[in-house]
């Protein structure tokens, strides 16, 4: 394997190790000369970097000639990394975020959750719905079950252990009642987000029932409970004002990415506001004739588009042309 192979690895690696988004880069590492790799894996994104690393590689006896190799510097400082490398005599340390620009790409993707969190400072956005084919993700009385399938349904609780938090608008709330948490996959529930001014919701919802860690905003002073944590909303008048409150106060809490369910109101007017990142949309074979039109979202971020069993999935980055956006600006 050559070089650029070795580093590719290392971003896959990284990729394979990721759970869920938190406040570290995903990290893959190998160690390898020029005749084979003698070691390989990735971090454990919820444990200290540096101890992990040092005892991987104090784990084994390497050839002379052997280097690291890892997709992204986990200290920041590169002078520390090549420190514990050269501690475990090896050769060099080569990474691939500072690699060609092809590597650069494929890294900075796998860690795209924590590199805009830490740019934009707010939680990287990944809204998700599901459409009828004639563009509805309600009926009339608000009823939405069943638009997408059983395969659908899987990944979604796949994505929901993959982000740090989940929010949905308050009408979802108190339609659907929603859950939120990590049925039909095998990981971390998602911190559960309320942004309810003035208490509106009926506190028998799911989304009280503290079985999972819950994030209460509202414009009441309220006292937290075992997994129901109250969070002070200023007094801001309008939507604006309160989600950049709670966008900025999210990241001051180190929630890296947030997974934005529905309803129509809140995804379309974080998509208007461009406060999102990344969008998944099923749309069903089925048709309401009538009821809660789907959010709009403009086809010039369409990525790809997929079949989930009988749904069709379409992915949209809104990074893939943000840089050209902010130019023309
Ligand atoms: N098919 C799907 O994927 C899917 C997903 C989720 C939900 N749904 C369906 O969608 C329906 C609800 O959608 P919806 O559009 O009526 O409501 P929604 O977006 O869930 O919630 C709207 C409510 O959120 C608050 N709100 C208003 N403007 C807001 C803003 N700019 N940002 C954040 N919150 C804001 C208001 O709460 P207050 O009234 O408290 O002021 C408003 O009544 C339900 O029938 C549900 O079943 C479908």
């Amino acid at each position: 394997m050559d070089q650029y192979q070795l580093l590719l690895r290392t971003i896959n690696l990284a990729k394979v190790g990721f759970s869920q988004a938190v406040v570290q880069p995903a990290v893959g590492w190998l160690v390898a000369d020029q005749n084979k790799i003698w070691a390989e894996g990735w971090l454990d994104t919820t444990q200290a970097y540096q101890t992990q690393l040092a005892d991987k590689l104090s784990n084994n006896h390497y050839p002379t000639k052997a280097r690291l190799f890892i997709n992204t510097n986990p200290f920041g400082n590169s002078e520390m990394l090549r420190q514990l490398a050269t501690q475990h005599q090896l050769k060099d340390v080569i990474i691939a975020s500072e690699g060609n620009t092809d590597l650069q790409a494929f890294e900075w993707f796998v860690n795209r959750r924590f590199y805009l969190y830490q740019q934009k400072k707010r939680p990287y956005i990944v809204l998700k719905w599901a459409q009828t084919t004639d563009s509805f993700v309600a009926r009339s009385n608000y009823d939405s079950k069943w638009i997408s399938g059983v395969h659908a349904r899987k990944l979604v609780h796949q994505w929901r252990s993959q982000e740090t938090a989940i929010w949905v608008g308050n009408n979802t709330y108190r339609f659907d009642n929603p859950r939120l948490n990590v049925r039909d996959w095998k990981g971390e529930d998602p911190i559960r987000i309320v942004v309810d001014p003035k208490q509106s919701l009926d506190r028998q919802l799911h989304v009280f029932d503290q079985s999972q860690p819950t994030l209460y905003y509202s414009e009441h002073l309220t006292p937290s409970l075992p997994k129901l944590e109250f969070a002070r909303l200023p007094n801001a008048d309008g939507w604006a004002n309160r989600i950049l409150h709670v966008l900025s106060d999210l990241h001051q809490r180190q929630i890296v990415s947030l997974f934005v369910e529905g309803g129509s109101q809140l995804l379309n007017f974080l998509i208007e506001n461009d406060w999102w990142d990344e969008a998944r949309v099923f749309t069903a074979d089925k048709r309401f004739g009538k009821g809660i039109t789907a959010p709009k979202i403009d086809q010039k971020y369409l990525i790809s588009q997929q079949t989930v069993s009988e749904d069709q999935l379409a992915t949209y980055y809104r990074f893939s042309l943000e840089a050209e956006e902010e130019v023309e600006k």
